[in-house]
């Protein structure tokens, strides 16, 4: 099956992972996407936020969640006072899938294999990182990082201890909020949003 795991360097610090990353070839996304997107974040990040690919923006730019997405997500952040200089970002697949419309390169979502061929580089930061706490950011990431079966929708804003971090939690993705029915809904969505991230910096306190 395809993989990562070929080009992942052993017990790598982030600025070593981060470089052989740019040239991963464990799957096929590597051909479409313009680079590897890898994670960002400040020396003492103790809390990783787990996306699901880069888009469009971030393909381009080469660091994650600087789109719409990203803006939002920076907003919610600072309203649950969690302190950007501990966040590490960080997606679950690493480059952008997406399909021409028109002039448009229109976002696909990772199907399963390529989450699983992507996961060393994920497991990799978080081996290099040992975070405190680890928000996984839509279905994506949350079923990459806690199993199939897992519900964001049934289990969101729920703090638990697992092999990956003493604390453990899952949300919805900032996208799925961006694209809310209708302004209301936005609001109410974008407020679950940072309540939930108000129960993580809680819970780190
Ligand atoms: N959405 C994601 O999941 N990750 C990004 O980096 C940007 C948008
Ligand atoms: Fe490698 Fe992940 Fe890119 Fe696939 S998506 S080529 S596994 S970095």
């Amino acid at each position: 099956a395809a993989s990562a795991a070929p080009f992942v360097p052993a017990h790598a610090s982030l600025a070593r992972l981060r470089e052989a990353a740019a040239g991963c070839r464990g799957c096929h996304l590597w051909e479409r996407g313009t680079q590897t997107v890898f994670g960002v974040g400040g020396r003492g990040a103790d809390v990783v936020l787990v996306g699901e690919q880069p888009g469009d923006r971030e393909d381009r730019e080469g660091h994650p969640f600087v789109g719409p997405a990203g803006r939002l997500l920076e907003a919610a952040l600072a309203e649950a006072g969690l302190d950007r200089r501990r966040v590490y970002l960080t997606n679950a697949v690493k480059h952008f899938k997406w399909e021409p419309r028109g002039k448009r390169r229109i976002h696909l979502k990772p199907n399963a294999a390529e989450v699983s061929a992507c996961r060393p580089w994920l497991e990799a930061e978080l081996e290099a990182i040992r975070p405190l706490a680890v928000v996984c950011l839509g279905a994506t990431a949350a079923q990459a990082l806690l199993g199939k079966g897992f519900k964001v929708t049934e289990h969101r804003g729920e703090v638990r201890s697992t092999a990956l971090a003493p604390l453990v939690m899952a949300t919805v993705h900032p996208s799925s909020i961006l694209r809310a029915r209708d302004d209301e809904a936005r609001r109410a969505e974008r407020a679950r949003f940072v309540q939930d991230l108000e129960v993580l910096r809680r819970a780190l306190a």
